[in-house]
């Protein structure tokens, strides 16, 4: 009878899936309340390992219901393309374990064009700042939202209100297409045409994904809220403007589900045991040489979205305690710890230096992050294998002193540790259901 929320307290990529997975054993429903799928979840179970970008990971375990919240964006290509492979390997998802919400707005082809040509130079039009994105269409189709030009899930089962809105919605999208970006510009037939397609194979999954998530709360069920990305990239506390176009702190949840905000009982942050961030943007701790390069190799740390490769530095804590101060984190998830086997002496900075004095949080505009220099702690370090152990005290000195440092650095008691990528391969240190 508890409802917990899962969120990255770093720059993404912390590990979510394989804990949302883990805990959603205990979980009745899994519920996605932002972004889309410029997320990447890994998971291995057993023998095969699944990477999901959309559909919540939840849906790997039979009997659990999963939705998507009206805060999140839907690539319909993309979650007709997860639908069918989890079929494949014998996963059904079916519109009784899968409700997408109608009012979650639609990634459109334009939107996908749009953020891809944004990152290109412009010759003759001056610097632009490339953010990096994942290229999937994720601003531009969070633009419409906001101005009110977009296309929601629902509108695919209105023919009419369908077209009456594209239309209008490739007004400017083609003047930009023509006199800016100099790319083709969108044909109405080409989206109905589309529209056609996701209403054949979508139209059972779409509806109302609120009343579900309330219904469970009232009966007192497990509910799990599974966020994507992670706190840094969060469209107003991140490091803007090189962050994502959603809520990505806990408060998501409310706005992106309908949750409401008293019905967060616990809210676990992900913390891998050292930091990355996928594109551009400061990030005081990163690593650049070979030890940046052994991380990101024994963490195979490149984009499960994109390939792209992650840039890797130490843990920082002042990242994770802004984090926990945004999205009242209540405990730690900490992952990828076996990552850190034979690359001590480890840092976490525990502070940062700005213009003489110390900071414990992180300051929001860039410019200042940028000049941030960080405090670290030293640690020794650990070159035992650690994927066997499953109580704290399993654990060797090293990983130990390693974890309790993360702990007082970061202001927040430990919940799990993962010390590999299997499910089992956790030291679970607090109940969750
Ligand atoms: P967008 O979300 O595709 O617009 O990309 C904006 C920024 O967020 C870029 O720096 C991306 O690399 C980053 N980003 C988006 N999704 C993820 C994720 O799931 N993990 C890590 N970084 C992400």
């Amino acid at each position: 009878m508890t409802s917990v929320a899962v969120v990255g307290s770093q720059w993404g990529d912390e590990g979510k899936g394989k804990v949302v997975d883990l805990l959603t054993e205990g979980a009745d429903l899994v519920v996605r309340f932002q972004g889309g799928n410029n997320a990447g979840h890994t998971l291995v179970v057993g023998e095969e390992t699944y990477a999901l970008h959309l559909v919540p990971s939840g849906i790997l375990h039979p009997g659990k219901g999963a939705l998507i919240g009206n805060g999140v964006v839907v690539d319909p290509d993309v979650l007709i393309g997860e639908i069918d492979a989890l079929a494949a390997r014998g996963i059904a998802v079916t519109p009784a374990n899968l409700t997408v919400s109608s009012a979650a707005h639609v990634i459109m082809p334009y939107h996908r064009q749009l953020d891809v040509a944004r990152e290109r130079p412009l010759p003759g039009k001056g610097d632009r700042a490339v953010i990096g994105t994942t290229g999937r269409g994720i601003g531009p189709c969070y633009e419409d939202k906001a101005s009110r030009q977009g296309l929601r899930m629902g509108d695919i089962l209105l023919p009419d209100r369908f077209r009456a809105r594209a239309r209008t919605a490739i007004l400017e999208k083609n003047a930009l297409f023509a006199h800016l970006y100099g790319l083709p510009e969108t044909g109405l037939e080409e989206l109905e045409a589309l529209r056609l397609k996701w209403h054949a194979r979508l139209a059972p999954y779409i509806g109302d994904a609120r009343s579900p998530l309330w219904e469970a709360l009232r009966l007192g069920k497990n509910v799990l809220f599974e966020g994507a990305q992670g706190s840094q990239l969060d469209i107003d506390h991140g490091t803007y403007p090189y962050v994502t176009s959603s809520t990505t702190v806990s408060g998501g949840a409310c706005g992106g589900a309908g949750a409401p905000p008293k019905s967060l009982d616990k809210v676990l942050g992900l913390v891998k045991a050292y930091t990355t961030r996928v594109g551009e943007g400061p990030f005081p701790t990163e690593v650049l040489g070979p030890l940046g390069d052994r991380l990101r190799e024994a963490g195979r740390e490149y984009g499960t979205t994109t390939g792209r490769p992650r840039r890797c530095g130490h843990l920082d804590a002042v990242a994770v305690r802004t984090a926990a101060a945004l999205s009242g984190i209540t405990s730690l998830a900490v992952t990828k710890l076996d990552v850190l086997r034979g690359l001590g002496p480890l840092k976490i900075a525990r502070g940062y230096r700005l213009d003489g004095g110390e900071l414990l949080c992180m300051p929001l505009d860039i410019h200042d992050l940028a000049r941030c220099e960080p405090i670290y702690s030293d640690q020794p370090g650990f070159d035992e294998d650690i994927s066997e152990a499953r109580r704290l005290a399993d654990l060797p000195s090293g990983a130990r002193s390693y974890l309790d440092a993360l702990e007082e650095h970061c202001g927040v008691p430990l919940g799990l540790v993962s010390v590999g990528p299997e499910r089992g391969e956790t030291i679970l240190l607090e109940k969750f259901f």
